[in-house]
C-alpha cells in the first residue's frame, strides 16, 4: 500500500478496524499499517485475517493483532476491545467499516434481514465505540480528574454511512436506515466524547468497487459509474486514503461531528 501521509504519521499508535477481511475495511487496516499504526483486525473469520495480518507483516509494517468478534456480539466485541488494550495499552483509533446488505423491497422484505443489517452497522457502531470508551478513553477522564484530556494523543473515530441515506435506495429500507441512524449517532458521539478529545466523524461513500457492490451486478455498476460527477465508481482505496486523512490530526484535527461525502458528485449535499 502507497503512503499518502507523511512516513510513521500513525507510528507508536494503535487503531482498531472493523470489517478488515476484504473490501473497504481491509484497505483501511492496510493504509493505517502503512502509515505505522498496529492495527487491530476485526471480522468474522478468523482465518482470514490471519492472512491479513501476515500479508501486512510482511510489508514491513508493525504486526496486526487478530482479533475476530461478530461486531453484533457484546461480549466478543468487549474482548475485541480488552485484547488490543492487553496487547498495545492504548487505542488511538476506531474505524467501523463492517457491514451486510439484505436487499429486498419493503413488501418483500423479512424482519429477520431487516434486523440482522441494523444490528451489524447500527449496533455494531456503537457496542465497538461504547468499548473503546468505557475500556480506555473514560477512565483516562476520570484519572485526569474529569477535566478534558489535552494531552496530544491522536484519538479519533469515524463511522461508516453511506450516500443511500440521503439519497434513498430502493431495496435498503434497512440499510439506508442503519446509516442515517449513524450519522445521527456520530454527531452525538462528537458531542459526549469531547472531553476525551476524540473526534468523531463519518463518511458517506458513493459505491466502491468491493465485493458488496458486486452483488447488484455489472450494469447497474456501470450506470453507478455514469451517475457521478468522476466518470467511476470508487476504488477502495478512494475510501481509505481519506480515512488515513481523518485520522490524522494534522491535517483533521479541527474535523469533529461531521459527515463528509466521498461519493464523486454523485450526491451533492
Ligand atoms: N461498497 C460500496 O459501494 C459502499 C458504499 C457505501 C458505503 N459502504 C459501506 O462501507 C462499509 C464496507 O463495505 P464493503 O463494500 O467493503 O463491504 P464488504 O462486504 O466487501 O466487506 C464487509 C466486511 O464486513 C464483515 N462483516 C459483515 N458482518 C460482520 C459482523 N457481523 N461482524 C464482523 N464483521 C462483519 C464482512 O465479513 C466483510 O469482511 C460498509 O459499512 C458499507 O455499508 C459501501
Amino acid at each position: 500500500m502507497d503512503r499518502v501521509l507523511r512516513e510513521g504519521a500513525f507510528t507508536g499508535e494503535t487503531h482498531i478496524v472493523t470489517g478488515a477481511g476484504q473490501g473497504i475495511g481491509n484497505s483501511v487496516a492496510r493504509a493505517l499499517a502503512a502509515h505505522g499504526a498496529t492495527v487491530a483486525l476485526v471480522d468474522l473469520d478468523e482465518g482470514r485475517l490471519k492472512e491479513v495480518q501476515s500479508e501486512i507483516a510482511g510489508s514491513g509494517a508493525p504486526e496486526p493483532i487478530v482479533a475476530p468478534a461478530n461486531v453484533t456480539d457484546e461480549e466478543a466485541v468487549k474482548g475485541a476491545v480488552s485484547a488490543t488494550l492487553e496487547a498495545t495499552g492504548q487505542v488511538n483509533g476506531m474505524v467501523n467499516v463492517a457491514g451486510v446488505t439484505r436487499d429486498a423491497r419493503i413488501t418483500k422484505k423479512s424482519y429477520e434481514d431487516f434486523k440482522l443489517v441494523l444490528a451489524v452497522h447500527l449496533h455494531g457502531t456503537f457496542l465497538f465505540t461504547r468499548e473503546v470508551a468505557a475500556q480506555h478513553w473514560h477512565p483516562l477522564f476520570k484519572e485526569n480528574g474529569n477535566q478534558p484530556l489535552d494531552d496530544g494523543v491522536n484519538r479519533y473515530i469515524v463511522n461508516f454511512s453511506s450516500v443511500s441515506a440521503r439519497n434513498g435506495n430502493i431495496g435498503q429500507i434497512d440499510y439506508t436506515a442503519a446509516k442515517g441512524a449513524i450519522e445521527a449517532a456520530t454527531r452525538t458521539t462528537a458531542r459526549e466524547f469531547a472531553g476525551y478529545r476524540a473526534r468523531c466523524n463519518a463518511i458517506a461513500p458513493g459505491p466502491v468497487n468491493t465485493p458488496m457492490l458486486a452483488e447488484v451486478g455489472p450494469d447497474v455498476i456501470a450506470g453507478m459509474g455514469r451517475a457521478t460527477l468522476t466518470g467511476r465508481i470508487a476504488e477502495v482505496e478512494d475510501m481509505s486514503h481519506f480515512i488515513c486523512a481523518l485520522a490524522d490530526p494534522k491535517i483533521s484535527g479541527y474535523v469533529n461531528g461531521q459527515v463528509i461525502q466521498v461519493n464523486g458528485g454523485m450526491y451533492l449535499a
